[in-house]
């Protein structure tokens, strides 16, 4: 039988390589997107691949309407969903001073509470069932804290903290929780950080405002020449398909190699790195090279 899986969040990056290869791959996808238009852009790309997949609206901020699209679902589909892939996410960059609690609080809506919130409302069914799987997406900034990244990061981290409470709950009832760690792919991410920046920049009294504004364009500009986000979606389709799917998947052996020399290396050292490449202090030659190709927050 057809396994379903709802993909949030796929209208384009990371959720829409995922879910254009789960359809592929055979599964019945259910891709959620915040407007009709994206809704129509997405089916579009699904035609121009080849596969089907179903389209419903959500906004995942919005409580009663993530409860009003399992509901949905569930009826038009003959049950919840067998899996749940929690992609829908949002940037914020700026320094901790520089962010709001407005903004915050939207983050950690968005990012942490949101995929909670669909898995909570997705297990009693799956428990019933005996079974189900629940992906989240997370990245390298749960794991490292960057500067100017500070609430992205905790908000990663937060994810990557309820997921594997979540995966020991719900794995005695069958249901298998995973996190993705990702490094960086090229996806519209990247310029919703840099708009956010630009904004950031306007506010001449913070200390980071030259920053802000020299990072935005070299932020576009990297974000479109980073690789394609495939291996997430396969690493997705592995954690799907696999009869036990490992804890964490972390993806490419840059990533892996940031999450142990970060975990190995004195606070000292890499604070400092850090530093540099967030361009609050200089040094040597070297540091710098170092700090711009493996630690720069935008
Ligand atoms: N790109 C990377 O390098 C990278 C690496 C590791 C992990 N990640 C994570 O991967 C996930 C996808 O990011 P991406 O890089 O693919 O970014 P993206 O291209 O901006 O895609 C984000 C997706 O989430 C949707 N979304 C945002 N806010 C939403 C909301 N309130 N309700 C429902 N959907 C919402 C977006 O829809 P709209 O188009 O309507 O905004 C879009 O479909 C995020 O969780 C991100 O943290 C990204």
């Amino acid at each position: 039988m057809q396994r379903s899986v709802m993909v949030t969040g796929a209208t384009s990056g990371l959720g829409l390589a995922t879910a254009l290869r789960l359809a592929s791959a055979g599964y019945e996808v259910i891709a959620t997107a915040r407007s009709d238009q994206q809704a129509d852009r997405l089916r579009a790309a699904a035609a121009e691949r080849g596969v089907r997949l179903s389209v419903v609206l959500l906004d995942v901020a919005d409580a009663s309407a993530c409860r009003h699209v399992v509901d949905q679902v569930a009826e038009e589909g003959g049950g919840v969903p067998w899996a749940l892939v929690n992609n829908a996410g949002i940037p914020l960059a700026g320094a901790v001073e520089d962010i709001d609690d407005e903004a915050v609080r939207h983050l950690l809506e968005v990012n942490v509470l949101a995929p909670a919130r669909l898995a909570r409302l997705l297990l009693p069914a799956m428990r019933r069932r005996g079974g189900g799987r629940i992906v989240n997406i997370s990245s390298l900034g749960g794991r490292i804290t960057a500067p100017g990244m500070g609430w992205y990061c905790a908000g990663k981290a937060a994810l990557g903290a309820v997921n594997d409470a979540l995966r020991m709950e719900a794995s005695p009832a069958g249901v298998q929780v995973v996190l993705i760690e990702g490094g960086g792919y090229a996806s519209n991410i990247w310029n919703k950080a840099a708009d956010g920046l630009r904004e950031l920049a306007t506010d001449g009294r913070s200390p980071f405002a030259g920053m802000y504004q020299a990072a935005e364009a070299p932020l576009r500009a990297g974000g479109a020449m980073l690789p394609a986000p495939e291996p997430v979606a396969r690493a997705v389709e592995r954690a799907l398909g696999a009869a036990r799917p490992r804890a964490r998947y972390v993806i490419g052996a840059r990533t892996r190699v940031r999450m142990v020399a970060d975990a190995l290396v004195p606070h000292r050292v890499s604070d400092h790195v850090k530093r540099v490449a967030l361009g609050t202090v200089g040094s040597h030659e070297w540091v710098e090279y170092v700090a711009r190709r493996w630690c720069r927050p935008w």
